[in-house]
This record gives C-alpha cells, sequence and structure tokens, in this order.
C-alpha cells in the first residue's frame, strides 16, 4: 500500500558547497507550501543515525540564502555503511513519522542513499550540491560556480604578484577526480598549462611548454592543476620542473578549503532554490530515487543508478579553448 507523504527530512551531506542553505530554505518553504511538515536532520547520516532530528517551520530558515556552508552541518559516514547503522537511522525516521526524504549532496551522498532506498524504501531525491561540478544529470552542482569565482579572484591576486617578481606559479584547486574548477580557473585565469585528470597531457609536453615560454620571454606564468591531477600535484610538479628549470623563480599555492566557503554567487542561490522546489515537487509526482538535475535551463530528473554509473565529462571545447589561448 503507498503511504502518502506528510513528513518530509532534509539533510546535508558529504563536503559542503556554497549555496547549500538555499537549497535547506527551498526544500523547507516548498514542504510547507505543499503543506508537509519538514524536519532537518544535523550532520548527514550520522544525524540519523544519532536521531539528531528537529521540525522547521519557514522562519527558520529566513536569513540563510545568502550564507555559505550549512546550517544542518555536514558528515561523511562511516557507521551509515553498515546495515547496522543504516537500520538505526531508519528506526529514528520512523520514530519521526518522517517518510520521505531529500538529500543535498554529492555522489557519496547519493550512492548511500540509494542502498538505503533499496533496503527500506523510503521516497528518496538527491539534490546536487558539490563544488566539483562532476555529477552526471545536470549540467551545474550547487557551490560549482561560487568556488570557481572564489579561485579565479585568488588567481588574479597570485597573477598580481606572480609579474611583479617575474615568477612561475603552480597554483592547484580542489576537484577530486574532476578537472571542472581547474579548466574553467585556467581560462578564466589565463593559465599558461591546466593539468585536469581527464587530460593527458604529460610530464615532458607540460614542460616543454613552460620552456617555451622562457624562450618566447615570458615573465612570468601560472600553471593551475587540479587536485586529482594524474602527473602529480603543485608541488611535485614544481619540484621536478624547478630541477631543469633555470630561467623562472618557482612559487607554490595550494587553494583548498578556501574554495569551499563564502557567500554564494547569484548563481548558485538561484540554482539551489530551483533544485529544491524540483525536488519537493519532483517527490510528490511520485520521481523517487532520484536526483533532480537541470539541464538547458529546465529542471530534469535520473535515477540514482545513472547518475552513480556516470561521470560529468569535461566538453572538450573547454580543453580547446584553453590550449589555443595559452600560446
Ligand atoms: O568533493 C568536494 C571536495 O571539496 C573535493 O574537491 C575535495 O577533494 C574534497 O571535497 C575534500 O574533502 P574534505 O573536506 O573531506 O577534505
Amino acid at each position: 500500500m503507498k503511504t502518502e507523504i506528510s513528513k518530509i527530512g532534509v539533510f546535508t551531506s558529504g563536503g559542503d558547497s556554497p549555496g547549500m542553505n538555499a537549497a535547506i530554505r527551498a526544500v523547507v518553504r516548498t514542504s510547507i507550501f505543499y503543506k508537509k511538515e519538514v524536519f532537518g536532520i544535523t550532520q548527514g547520516y550520522e544525524g540519523m543515525i544519532a536521531g539528531d532530528i528537529v521540525k522547521l517551520g519557514a522562519r527558520s530558515v529566513g536569513n540563510i540564502i545568502q550564507r555559505g556552508g550549512t546550517i544542518l552541518k555536514t558528515a561523511r559516514s562511516k557507521e551509515f555503511r553498515t546495515k547496522e547503522g543504516r537500520k538505526k537511522a531508519f528506526d529514528n525516521l520512523q520514530k519521526n513519522g518522517i517518510n520521505a526524504l531529500v538529500a543535498i549532496g554529492g555522489d557519496g551522498t547519493f550512492t548511500g542513499l540509494h542502498v538505503f532506498y533499496e533496503e527500506f524504501g523510503v521516497p528518496s531525491i538527491c539534490i546536487p550540491g558539490t563544488i566539483d561540478n562532476d555529477l552526471a544529470g545536470t549540467d551545474y552542482t550547487i557551490g560549482f560556480d561560487t568556488a570557481t569565482n572564489t579561485a579565479v579572484d585568488a588567481i588574479d591576486k597570485i597573477r598580481d604578484t606572480a609579474i611583479s617578481h617575474n615568477r612561475l606559479f603552480f597554483i592547484e584547486v580542489m576537484g577530486r577526480n574532476s578537472g571542472y574548477i581547474a579548466i574553467n580557473c585556467g581560462i578564466a585565469g589565463g593559465a599558461v598549462a591546466t593539468i585536469i585528470p581527464e587530460d593527458n597531457m604529460t610530464l615532458d609536453e607540460l614542460f616543454a611548454k613552460l620552456d617555451e615560454g622562457g624562450k618566447t620571454n615570458k615573465k612570468s606564468s601560472l600553471v593551475v592543476v587540479a587536485e586529482g591531477s594524474k602527473i602529480g600535484g603543485a608541488f611535485d610538479l614544481a619540484k621536478k620542473f624547478s630541477e631543469r628549470n633555470n630561467y623562472f623563480d618557482i612559487k607554490v599555492t595550494i587553494l583548498g578549503h578556501l574554495q569551499r566557503g563564502g557567500t554564494p554567487t547569484y548563481f548558485d542561490r538561484v540554482l539551489a532554490s530551483k533544485m529544491g522546489v524540483g525536488a519537493v515537487e519532483g517527490l510528490l509526482n511520485g520521481n523517487h530515487s532520484t536526483m533532480v538535475g537541470v539541464r538547458n535551463n529546465q529542471i530534469v530528473f535520473n535515477g540514482f543508478e545513472t547518475i552513480i554509473n556516470n561521470r560529468h565529462e569535461i566538453d572538450t571545447e573547454s580543453l580547446r579553448i584553453a590550449k589555443i589561448l595559452s600560446i
């Protein structure tokens, strides 16, 4: 027998991303708009297991649309990977009468929810919230735009000092398995080279490119390196290049978690708002076990399995543009 959705639980999980609060706000207010009760589960699956669950109202999510981080806090839960952990989480949902879930996070979050859905059948939907922009089924994930703007702003500042001192900087940006942030920073920041896991640039090719810069009288240069680079991180590359280079003075900057914080851009706030409304409406319309996404400006739904088994490929056009413009 199908139970009507009456109480919706919302949580954020995995790495935080700017715009998650705007998504929480949209989920809470849309649920209330459709006369459903809504509960915030803190620290993702950890809070579900611990029973850390609070009822939310329209005013609970006031004054958060502009705030980075997540008011619900987040975690990567080891216990939820166990059957016992998931059973505890299910019991806590039942105790609170929660009969539907909205998760905001990345692929780890979705994988957990997929297993949970298969085991307990709680109607669930995901909203893509990660700075990496690495999820299939959506053109953009919440937080990617803000993180990339933050990184480009930092790169512009590094450029000022690089030029003043005639230096070569290796700048590492986030993206565990994905070069989305890096390739866009490379183009927008005017890098001489961008190293991403999806490309197959070799060390020799990179060094040849940098040598060429020296020969053609480049005074300073920026190399953007994605965290997931297969030929080494910014420190490794800088060390290896300094062993053969006697032209550039070399420095390294790792941008790190700086990219995860800060006020979300207008783009991320609007994206999060659209996806939050879309997720609740999707859930109520029976789009269970799916992720809401935005494709060509339209709300779309894709099954968990499609999302988990695919990735958001880097468009080859971006790679081509980056290469043409870095001569
Ligand atoms: O998935 C988002 C992300 O910021 C990645 O780009 C990065 O590799 C990872 O999270 C870092 O995770 P943590 O904050 O747990 O160190």
